[in-house]
């Protein structure tokens, strides 16, 4: 079989890396791709957000199953025109989408579905926003209604500060602070069955010690040797399945990966955010610990006979990812540096490119977060060690990295 990816991030290339390690993938083809995708996958330049024009790509290929990582497109359509083409596609249609795309309308697929999260206020005005802001109280939560690309949430306990947020986005959605570690958890759906892999912590603040402005995730880790055993089968019967199977009552099943963002609270988990795509970087690490293969999943979530599949089995061990970011980043990252000692990386550690272009041979920075550096071992202290080591090694002028990733899971 042949396989498109759509997307251009670390996410991509893990996707690519697993997909091509599958003894059923005959070629591996990548739009747009960055530099470390070259080395697994055929890059094609068309722009990931046209369904037209991936449609066409798919079809020249004679693609077997196309997987669309990012938001964009599959809020734009991408699947929904891939799928009419008669091509396989793992990705929601955009209708089912909107539940990353709104966060209005995943809390009213939540409330429906009898999901456990946050209390909230959908609000289009001032006035609502300053009520609802004094309803739950600090620390106050206030969401763009749409995709921000991670700047739309802004969490704080200046009450000025959330209005101008509120003011800033137009609608808005208000909510309650859940208070308690968070967990990644990817829900890989056919439209009516969903199985999940093994759950992921992400570290989305830019500095150490959970401090500075959120990012799109500077490292993450899996297993989470601290879950609260039966967590996964819980969220599966409280949040996933309801979910889908509400999603599939209004007429728009979802085919693709739910993920679900929990916070771990005294009450029990609480779904602080769903998207429509695997995370990054936690991906990263979730697929190095995948055993089935890929591509078999993936496809049997596009054609929907999940049901007969059987849950998906992980190896032993562990492995943790330290996201290497750009100078400025999130701010206004720097591009076109050039990245050094990548062929440095020894044993018990590889390297994943998310934001890197091809510069006349030599790899250079395009992006914020530049590269994912992943460590795997029996546990996670030494995933993590091994994570570190290879970070040592790299040379990117002016990038930053966290140093305390994956040390809540020691
Ligand atoms: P999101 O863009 O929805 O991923 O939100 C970014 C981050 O904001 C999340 O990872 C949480 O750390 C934080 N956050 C969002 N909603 C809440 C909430 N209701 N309570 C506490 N933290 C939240
Ligand atoms: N790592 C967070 C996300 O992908 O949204």
């Amino acid at each position: 079989m042949r396989v498109l990816v759509i997307g251009s991030g670390g996410r991509e290339h893990a996707l690519c890396r697993s997909l091509a390690a599958d003894p059923e993938v005959a070629e591996v083809h990548c739009a747009p791709g960055n530099a470390g995708i070259a080395q697994v996958a055929t890059l094609h330049p068309v722009a990931p957000s046209d369904p037209a024009a991936v449609t066409r790509l798919a079809a020249e290929i004679g693609a077997g199953l196309v997987v669309i990582g990012p938001e964009a497109p599959l809020v734009a359509g991408v699947a929904d025109a891939v799928r009419r083409a008669g091509v396989p596609c793992f990705g929601p249609s955009a209708e089912a989408a909107r539940i990353e795309g709104s966060k209005a309308f995943a809390k009213e697929v939540m409330a429906a579905a009898g999901v456990p999260t946050a209390r909230s206020r959908t609000c289009d005005a001032p006035a609502e926003v300053a009520a609802a802001l004094d309803e739950f109280g600090a620390p106050y939560v206030v969401k763009d209604d749409g995709l921000a690309a991670g700047k739309g949430v802004v969490v704080t306990g200046d009450r000025d500060e959330a209005l101008r947020h509120a003011a800033a986005c137009g609608r808005v959605v208000v909510e309650e602070f859940l208070d308690g570690p968070e967990v990644s958890l990817f829900a890989l759906c056919d439209g009516s069955t969903a199985v999940p892999l093994q759950p992921a912590q992400d570290h989305k603040r830019a500095y150490d010690g959970d401090r500075g402005p959120n990012t799109g995730g500077m490292g993450a880790y899996t297993p989470l040797p601290w879950a609260p055993a039966g967590l996964v089968e819980q969220v599966m019967a409280e949040t996933v399945l309801p979910t889908v199977n509400e999603l599939a009552r209004r007429g728009t099943p979802y085919t693709g990966v739910l993920y679900v963002g929990l916070a771990l609270t005294k009450t029990g988990p609480k779904v602080i955010e769903f998207n429509a795509r695997f995370g990054d970087p936690e991906t990263q690490v979730v697929l190095d610990r995948l055993e089935t293969p890929l591509a078999g999943l993936l496809l049997a979530c596009a054609n929907g006979t999940l049901g007969g599949f059987g849950p998906p089995a992980h190896r032993d061990g562990a492995a943790v990812t330290v996201v290497i970011a750009a100078e400025n980043y999130p701010a206004d990252p720097v591009k076109g540096d050039v990245v050094e000692g990548l062929s440095e990386v020894g044993d018990g550690a590889y390297v994943l490119h998310a934001g890197t272009a091809l510069d006349g041979g030599r790899v250079v920075s395009s992006g914020g977060r530049v590269l994912s550096v992943v460590g795997t071992g029996p546990d996670v202290a030494v995933a993590r060690a091994r994570a570190y080591e290879a970070v040592g090694h790299i040379r990117l002028r002016g990038s930053h990295h966290r140093t305390d990733i994956a040390a809540s899971g020691l």
